[in-house]
């Protein structure tokens, strides 16, 4: 596909980092080859060591104790120590920077002034939605899901939890009632909190009445705390719903943090995987927050003082772990957007940059591809001086959009760090740091300290040795930030992630890894596509479609999209005596956006009378994802099929 690294950009022009910046960064060339050694010869002293960055209530003697092994996996970092999330991130900061911003919040709308909030007003927020919270009810070990805007008091939500002990669990504000109410389910959810409305690109999401309808489904015991965005209209039920506002006014402004264990829950997020139901992944708190907060001031070499934005949502993990909990517990100043990046024109986040004096910017390819499409002007008039590090996340980055990326928004004079990870790794697995590396445009280059990623052949699950190679991306041992289960269901943890290949984390991850031994992504080797740099499960999407009445039967894979890398292709057929029409198409497509979300609407939709299937009636998606990529001459072998007629109906019936 037109995004993912092709073979020969390996060999592409390289950038080192300037004299300048490599003497200023925290970590140059040296320090990363002698500190990388060291964390992987011994684990145990490294992380000991590194684990002080943040402050314990209760120190830890055991630093990890982790085993990948099939029917015993089990992880867990610093298991004796006792602290608290929430005081790291705001209390042990009161002292020294009481009065520096922490958030700085930038509406949806231009036109509505910024907010700036100190750590001193974060603490009393904080606190105040911490005793709200438990007078709802809410205890230690309970679960809160959060569905709200980009809003400050998502990171007042989402640190009350931390606070008291509970457990978070963000649904994103694009979600479906359907999907929050099955997160409530499955989380058993003591409270929800949302807001009336989330304004969004000059449109609001009427987010209390999707909780309402969410509701309807869920045990009638659960709360629903509403905070006041718009001012909009909402219906309320008395004894159900509470006023955050309101009550935010008579609480107390003092919350003393829970002394938490290393490795109680900290949040639940629920992300797509290759079967129909996403699945909670758990977090826990001590080795979350030390590689939070450690990979956020190494990758983006933050100091004291400078702006950071990452373009995240908090709805997803980006979100979790570089807006609110590693720049927090550095004491930094974070941006929290509102907004999208091409509202109220394309110029949005470069005059957010201008008006903030953003230090480090951190986005997706997907937004860089969309604003680059628009032209340079809306960058022009934007003073971006104050940049000095680029980010990106989510996706394979392409050598167009990283080239715009350095040279437009960049000049020339800012490091890309293309960092990967995911949801379930907590924190950034591979980057370049950018005193350290070499740039490669399209390369996540480096593994972080402490993380040992392997490349193993997919038929045999041997390690390959060789420079350069390519295979499946495996992890051999753990880090502190990485999952340590499935909500409820520790088998299927075990099973999705370490079964496929033994004594390993496999991160469904392809990958080449050149003679450098640098690494390039290559994308997703499982049924999860990836849309807008936003994981979805095509198994989902199936599901979703094959429970309107309609349908009989569903394919859905990714095929290449010029802004958002993948799209959403999707093969259907239909009822018997249901006549295909572009009205039932659009009913379809809709009919998805009410099930999941916007997020998972589908691009493209083809009738298929028959869909390829072996004799044993399992669908060839490999087909399938070869005539939506437009790609009919490597189909390769279709004799096993039961009816390979179904194939040229297929091509010639190709939709888009
Ligand atoms: C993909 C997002 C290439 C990858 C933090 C991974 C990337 C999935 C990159 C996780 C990158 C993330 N280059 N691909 N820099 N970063 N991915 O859970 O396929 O939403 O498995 O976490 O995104 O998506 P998730």
């Amino acid at each position: 596909m037109s995004t993912t690294a092709p073979a020969d950009q390996t060999t592409a022009k390289v950038y080192p980092p300037s004299p300048e910046m490599a003497a200023s960064a925290h970590i140059d060339a040296a320090k990363y080859e002698e500190m990388y050694a060291a964390s992987i010869a011994d684990p145990e002293a490294f992380w000991g060591e590194h684990g002080k960055r943040i402050d314990w209530i209760k120190p830890y003697t055991i630093v990890k104790n982790t085993n990948f092994e099939p029917g015993n996996v089990s992880i867990k970092w610093f298991e004796d120590g006792t602290m608290n999330v929430s005081a790291n991130c705001i209390d042990r900061h009161l002292a020294t920077r009481g009065d520096q911003t922490a958030i700085i919040f930038e509406p949806d709308n231009p036109e509505e002034d910024a907010q700036h909030i100190t750590y001193k007003q974060l603490h009393v927020a904080v606190c105040k939605m911490a005793n709200i919270l438990e007078d709802l009810g809410v205890r230690r070990g309970d679960r809160v899901v959060l569905y709200l805007p980009m809003v400050p008091e998502a990171a007042y939500a989402m640190l009350a939890c931390a606070r008291i002990g509970a457990i978070h669990s963000i649904v994103f504000a694009g979600f479906s009632p359907d999907a929050l109410s099955a997160r409530i389910n499955g989380s058993d959810a003591k409270v929800v909190i949302t807001a009336d409305y989330a304004p969004r690109g000059g449109r609001q999401t009427p987010l209390k009445s999707n909780a309402d309808a969410a509701l309807l489904h869920c045990k009638d015991t659960v709360k629903c705390l509403v905070v006041k965005r718009t001012g909009g209209q909402t219906t309320w039920v008395e004894g159900r719903d509470f006023d955050y506002n309101e009550l935010a006014l008579e609480a107390d402004e003092y919350s003393k943090p829970v002394e938490m264990n290393a490795e109680d829950p900290l949040f639940i997020l629920y992300t797509s995987g290759s079967t129909g139901q996403p699945k909670g992944v758990v977090h826990c708190s001590g080795g979350y927050l030390v590689f939070a907060s450690m990979t956020h001031e190494y990758v983006f070499d933050y100091k004291d003082g400078d702006i950071f934005w990452c373009t995240a949502d908090v709805g997803w993990v980006t979100g979790h772990s570089y807006i609110v909990y590693g720049p927090l517990a550095n004491g930094a100043t974070t941006v929290m957007f509102e907004g999208v990046p091409t509202y109220p024109d394309a110029s949005r986040f470069w005059q957010v940059c201008e008006k903030h004096k953003v230090n480090q910017f951190y986005t997706a390819p997907t937004a860089l591809r969309a604003l680059m499409g628009q032209g340079n002007e809306f960058v022009e008039k934007c003073d971006l001086s104050s940049l000095r590090i680029l980010g990106t996340v989510g996706e394979p980055i392409n050598p167009e959009a990283w080239n715009w990326y350095n040279d437009v928004i960049g000049k020339g004079k800012c490091p890309i760090v293309d960092t990967w990870w995911q949801t379930e790794t907590g924190g950034h697995l591979l980057t370049p740091l950018p005193g350290a590396h070499a740039l490669k445009p399209g390369s996540a280059m480096k593994p972080f300290f402490g993380v040992q990623t392997v490349v193993l052949d997919p038929h045999t699950g041997e390690e390959i040795h060789d420079y350069p190679c390519e295979g499946v991306l495996c992890l051999k041992d753990s880090w502190p930030s990485q999952m340590r289960t499935v909500w409820g269901d520790h088998e299927r943890f075990e099973k999705t992630y370490f079964s496929d290949y033994k004594g390993y984390y496999f991160a469904g991850d392809g990958c080449k890894r050149d003679a450098d031994g640098d690494y390039w992504i290559t994308g997703r080797v499982d049924d999860v596509i990836n849309v807008s740099g936003h994981r979805m499960g095509t198994a989902e999407v199936e599901s979703a479609l094959v429970a309107h009445a309609s349908v009989a039967e569903a394919a859905v894979v990714g095929y290449p999209h010029d802004i958002k890398g993948q799209g959403i292709y999707c093969y259907v057929t239909l009822m018997n005596g249901v006549e295909p029409s572009d009205d039932l198409r659009k009913e379809l497509r809709t009919w998805v956006r009410t099930e999941i979300g916007p997020i998972a609407s589908p691009d493209v939709i083809q009738w298929a009378p028959g869909l390829p299937k072996t004799r044993s009636g399992k669908i060839m998606r490999r087909i399938l994802r070869k005539i939506a990529e437009n790609d009919y001459g490597s189909l390769g072998d279709t004799s096993t099929l039961a009816d390979p007629s179904v194939v040229d109906d297929l091509i010639a019936n190709r939709a888009g």
